[in-house]
């Protein structure tokens, strides 16, 4: 099934710019953005407007092309994108490979073509483009080897989430750890899903519920503080999450909460699973440890949604991941396969290609 909205897009040639869904105002309204300066496109990523690991990584590289649109030199952009968001590594890696491919392009390159070549707009935009594509594919591969991996589980079984891994946190593909539970709904397996509602910005209840409703997939929100409670009633078989950052040991970087899920999931023998693309591994990690991990705003707390809800001048502590270890995971699903056990050796055998 394809999506019913357009996370990201590129509107018109090389000299367009980039469309995002504003995803802080899902799901009351649905609302594009226009992206036509690369100071519109750090924003879109910062406030959330474009969120996820691999929509990151997209809308990044698109973000170089309206750079170069800008009369901008690619470095200069690429080094001012990266400070967008600190913990998602797609972010890195699309640049570095925008930065790439600019670096042999004729534009920018010492060595003379023997052929004429497409100027480097054209260059950059079809390398976004080809990121965007292999996004897709990848979310289409996750899908099958994670519903082929819980095609054990029962019709109807409970399967929670935490924060919002769908067609959202991709631009054009059906995303990862919910990618998953579409594909096992689309073979029939009825998932029941359990959608923390992810304080403090509400992806889960916002997103999540957002994507399931219209999909038709049961779907039950709840509080972060429930997740326990329904584990220990025995509504929930399996949690899938996705991942911003899994080091060369398997630790993983998700949204905040994600750790304690992940503990609670053991106490109750329950296995928990992530879902992300070779992209998200960072392989130059040895270790969780590593992970810089995002420290945002004290009014995200403090004023919800606008609204005070801390007294004034409360002291605040926001990061905005957590690392939840190796050991706590039971399989990570990939674009390239499923990695089980989880420890370097069977990662580095099954991303590091
Ligand atoms: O702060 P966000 O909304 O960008 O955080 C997103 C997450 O933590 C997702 O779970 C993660 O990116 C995985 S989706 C591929």
């Amino acid at each position: 099934m394809s999506n019913a909205f357009a996370t990201i897009r590129w509107e018109d040639d090389a000299d367009g710019h980039l469309v995002v869904l504003d995803q802080t105002r899902l799901p009351g309204e649905t609302v594009y953005l226009e992206c036509r300066t690369v100071e519109d496109v750090w924003q879109a990523i910062k406030r959330l407007s474009v969120r996820g690991a691999p929509a990151i990584g997209v809308a990044a590289a698109y973000g170089v092309c309206v750079g170069v649109n800008e009369g901008r030199d690619v470095n200069e952009v690429c080094d001012y994108l990266a400070t967008s968001r600190p913990t998602a590594v797609n972010l890195f890696w699309a640049l570095e490979r925008m930065r790439r491919v600019a670096e042999g392009s004729p534009t920018t390159g010492t060595v003379l073509p023997a052929r004429p070549q497409p100027p480097i707009l054209e260059v950059l935009l079809a390398e976004a483009r080809a990121i965007d594509a292999e996004d897709r594919e990848s979310c289409r591969a996750m899908a099958r080897f994670g519903a082929d991996l819980l095609d054990d589980l029962p019709v109807g079984a409970g399967i929670l989430t935490h924060c919002n891994a769908g067609a959202l946190v991709s631009g054009s593909g059906g995303g990862t750890a919910l990618g998953v539970i579409f594909e096992l709904a689309r073979r029939g397996k009825r998932p029941r899903v359990f959608v923390d509602e992810t304080r403090p910005l509400l992806q889960g209840a916002r997103l999540t519920m957002w994507e399931l409703m219209q999909r038709g997939v049961e779907a039950m929100l709840i509080c972060d503080s429930v997740a326990a409670q329904v584990m220990r009633e025995g509504r929930v078989q399996a949690v899938v999450t996705g991942a911003d950052r899994i080091a060369a040991n398997g630790d993983t970087a998700n949204k905040i909460g994600t750790y304690g899920v992940a503990i609670v999931a053991r106490a109750h023998q329950i296995p928990f699973y992530v879902a992300a693309p070779a992209t998200t591994f960072d392989l130059s990690i040895s270790s969780g440890a590593d992970i810089p991990i995002e420290q945002r705003a004290a009014e995200e707390i403090t004023h919800g949604f606008g609204k005070p809800t801390a007294p004034a001048g409360a002291a605040v502590y926001n990061p905005a991941f957590d690392v939840t270890p190796a050991e706590l995971i039971a399989a990570i699903i990939t674009d390239r396969g499923v990695v089980r056990p989880v420890n370097a050796d069977t990662i580095r055998a099954t991303v590091a290609l």
